[in-house]
């Protein structure tokens, strides 16, 4: 089974992929956290990305697109993928579309997060993960069971993105508004599409999701 996760910036694409990770057994491919990771390892993309991601913009398609591409044929032995936070422009469904077609694959079911923007700035504001595992909390809705210590690693230590800042967030949600929300057609028209009320808490979110996945 391969699922797309869709949805504004904040919407809840990771957690609910952490779920299906955890409920499915798939493999989460999160385009973000792959550009974290360059950023951190200091290659020569993740110098790219990093202004870019600082600013709120989108990084090039061309990149993104070869990178999950190998990603993609890295688990050609999982049970199923789930991409998270790709495709996001219209360039980006296309070459994912013949990427499939190429490798034999089919796209199950296209999930769409729908969050308004004042709740969308709450949870992006209020959210930090740890600084060893990468687990993610927020400081109203998740936090660890015990204070300052990450529930799954036992860390003290614990960080914020440098692009959850008030001025990268509007740029964020105005690319999400311009470039990716266009590509919503695309999935209606193929007839995968399906929305999902993002606005509840996380499990009720799941619920609809699992609903989603077991009625395929
Ligand atoms: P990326 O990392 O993909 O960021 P994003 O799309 O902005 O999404 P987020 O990770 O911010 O949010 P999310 O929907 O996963 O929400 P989360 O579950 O964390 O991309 C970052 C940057 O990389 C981009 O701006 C771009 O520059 C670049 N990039 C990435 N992919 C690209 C691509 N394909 N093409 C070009 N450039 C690309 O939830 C948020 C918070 O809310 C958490 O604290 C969580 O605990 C809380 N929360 C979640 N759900 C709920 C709920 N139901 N109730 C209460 N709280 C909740």
């Amino acid at each position: 089974m391969n699922l797309i996760l869709l949805g504004p910036p904040g919407a809840g694409k990771g957690t609910q992929a952490e779920r299906l990770v955890e409920a499915f057994g798939l493999v989460q491919l999160s385009t973000g956290d792959m550009l974290r990771a360059e950023v951190k390892s200091g290659s020569e993309l993740g110098q790219t990305a990093q202004k870019i991601m600082d600013a709120g913009e989108l990084v090039p398609d061309d990149l993104i697109i070869s990178m999950i591409s190998n990603q993609i044929d890295q688990h050609s032995d999982a049970k199923g993928v789930i991409l998270d936070g790709f495709p996001r422009t219209t360039a980006q469904a296309e070459a994912l579309d013949e990427m499939l077609s190429d490798k034999d694959l089919t796209m199950d079911f296209v999930i769409q997060l729908e969050v308004s923007e004042d709740t969308i700035v709450e949870r992006i504001s209020g959210r930090y993960s740890c600084a060893k595992c990468g687990a993610g909390y927020h400081d109203t809705f998740s936090q660890p069971a015990v204070e300052g210590t990450c529930d799954k690693c036992g860390s003290t230590e614990f960080s914020r993105r440098s692009d959850d800042n008030p001025e990268a967030v509007r740029s964020r949600l105005g690319a999400y508004r311009d470039q990716t929300a266009p590509i919503l057609p695309f999935y209606t028209d193929k007839g995968v599409l399906q929305s999902v009320d993002g606005m509840g808490g996380m499990e009720e979110v799941f619920d609809q999701i699992k609903e989603i996945v077991a009625g395929g």
